[in-house]
């Protein structure tokens, strides 16, 4: 732990581990395999000793228990977050999707306190460094899940309890035969529409001009969902840091496309 880590630097400790909620009556037994294929695939490898470490001493506040189904990365269909447990307080909640090395979710963790961050991961050594660097700047109103997004969603969050989601750089499956893989593909309009709240926000930003135009089409076609954004594509958001996917999008020569969607009101 470095020495600017929240106890190293004399901060009040971590509170105890802030779980997920209860599952009363047991649990179904789980299936036998997934449905859909998985936008993402489990690296495997050793990780650094500071990456041992902030599972060891930080896992415990930062990262929510969720209950399994079919795999490790997978949510028990019964499964229900209480965000109000989880973060101690209500607030509104913003939930990125695949949030890498956590870079942009504990910038805006930390500029936000006033708001609640959740980060959905499955890359176990990026979720060790969002925890690192969280705890390093103090931050205490994020969590972090390791799980597979679009069941995070759809089953894990409760329906309507998010304020924002955003998913900035997710994995292109750029090649024909893998676009099926894609995380924002057709159906994931009622995936995120079921999380967000009537009038929450979806923001996405990416470098691949085919899945730009994918997504587009995606949410443009969702009963869910309105643009909200004039002309061909959004401004880029604010809240948005550069991350080393974007520079090196860049670096390629490839532009930047965000996109904005408001959640429709529901019937
Ligand atoms: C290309 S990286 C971008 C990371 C970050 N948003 C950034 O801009 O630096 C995409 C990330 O999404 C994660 N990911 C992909 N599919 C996911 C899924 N279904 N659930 C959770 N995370 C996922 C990957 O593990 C990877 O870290």
């Amino acid at each position: 732990m470095s020495g600017r880590s929240a106890r190293g630097a004399g901060r009040a400790p971590l509170p105890s581990p802030a779980g997920a909620a209860g599952y009363p009556g047991g649990m179904p037994e789980p299936r036998a395999f997934r449905d859909e294929p998985v936008s993402f695939v489990r690296r495997s490898g050793r990780m650094s000793e500071a990456q041992e470490r902030a599972f060891a001493e930080l896992a415990g506040f930062y990262v929510l228990d969720v209950p399994r189904d079919v795999a490790w990365t997978s949510v028990h269909p019964e499964a229900r977050l209480d965000p109000a447990v989880a973060y101690g307080r209500t607030a509104p909640l913003t939930v990125e999707i695949g949030s890498g090395q956590g870079h942009a979710i504990v910038a805006a963790a930390g500029a936000n306190p006033e708001r609640d961050f959740l980060a959905v991961e499955v890359f176990r050594a990026g979720l060790a460094r969002t925890m690192l660097d969280a705890d390093r700047d103090g931050v205490r109103n994020l969590r972090l899940v390791e799980a597979n997004a679009p069941e995070v969603l759809s089953t894990f969050l409760p329906g309507g309890s998010v304020d924002e989601a955003w998913i900035f750089f997710p994995d292109p499956w750029h090649k024909k035969r893998h676009t099926k893989r894609r995380l924002v593909r057709p159906g994931f309009g009622a995936t995120a529409g079921a999380a967000l709240r009537d009038g929450g926000l979806l923001r996405l930003a990416t470098d691949w001009e085919d899945y730009a135009l994918q997504m587009r089409e995606v949410l443009d076609d969702a009963p869910e969902f309105e643009r909200a954004f004039e002309g061909e594509w959004a401004e880029r958001f604010d809240g948005r840091v550069m991350t080393a996917f974007e520079r090196k999008g860049i670096a390629k020569g490839r532009d930047i496309r965000d996109l904005t969607y408001r959640r429709l009101a529901r019937a």
